[in-house]
């Protein structure tokens, strides 16, 4: 495990930029495995400047999502999907086609869960970006969920529901539950990068960085991962 403090939320974001381009030089085919928040935002604008300035392609790229809440459609504004594409894939050449997200609309979630799992199989991820949730979830999992679970249906937190509200217009329009990729398939990444920043995220990282390896705490499965770096700025290291 590798840590980066950054001097601040810019720092962290450009130091993302250069591990995540890095990847797409080296295979321009390469499989991008992406997260929603407001921690990867950053990033993703100097992905999307690099491409106007400097042309660079992701036309050969492919993209698996981590998560999506249950009961919206793609178009729904407050879906990650809808959250991907306003604020990376319309910015970048990437063919829509090959973005990959769960369907948090599907009438069969557990046929839809066993799809998205059969398609991670096959597209194993050059780079697994994660933010942390601040009970240290990373995707969807929550404290408890099983190290070797796939993509499963989860019911939120009531941490995670309050924490997420704040893009809500009420709290009650939370959705409760989402599909998300399960530890097995995060793990199953060549390479992860984990971004966090912000005091209020302290606690989460101390506990993923040099806590007991839990399911209590799900980030800190990363323990055991070869190929993990966390880039963060110095608030979210205050415990470290
Ligand atoms: C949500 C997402 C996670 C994300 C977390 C942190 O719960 N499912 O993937 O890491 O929020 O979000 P933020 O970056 O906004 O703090």
């Amino acid at each position: 495990m590798k840590i980066i403090v950054a001097k601040d939320y810019e720092d962290m974001s450009r130091k993302a930029f250069g591990v995540m381009s890095q990847v797409v030089r080296d295979n321009p085919q390469a499989v991008l495995g992406l997260a929603t928040g407001t921690t990867p935002l950053g990033l993703y604008r100097l992905m999307i400047e690099d491409h106007r300035l400097n042309g660079t392609s992701y036309g050969g790229v492919k993209t698996v999502n981590l998560d999506e809440y249950v009961g919206l459609t793609a178009d729904h504004n407050q879906s990650y999907a809808y959250f991907m594409r306003k604020n990376l894939f319309d910015g970048l050449d990437i063919d829509p086609a090959s973005t990959n997200i769960e369907n948090g609309a599907a009438g069969d979630l557990p046929r839809e869960c066993a799809r998205y799992d059969a398609l991670l199989d096959e597209m194993r991820q050059d780079i697994q970006l994660l933010g942390l949730g601040s009970n240290g979830h990373i995707a969807f999992n929550e404290p408890g969920t099983p190290f070797g679970s796939g993509t499963h249906e989860v019911r939120l937190a009531q941490s995670t529901i309050n924490d997420n509200s704040r893009l809500f217009d009420r709290v009650e329009d939370v959705p409760v539950s989402a599909l998300t990729m399960g530890p097995r398939n995060i793990m199953n990444a060549k390479k992860i990068l984990v971004l966090a920043s912000g005091e209020n995220k302290a606690r989460a990282v101390y506990g993923a960085v040099k806590g007991e390896v839990t399911e209590s705490l799900p980030a800190s499965i990363l323990q055991r991962h070869p190929d993990c770096t966390f880039i963060i700025d110095e608030a979210a290291a205050k415990l470290l």
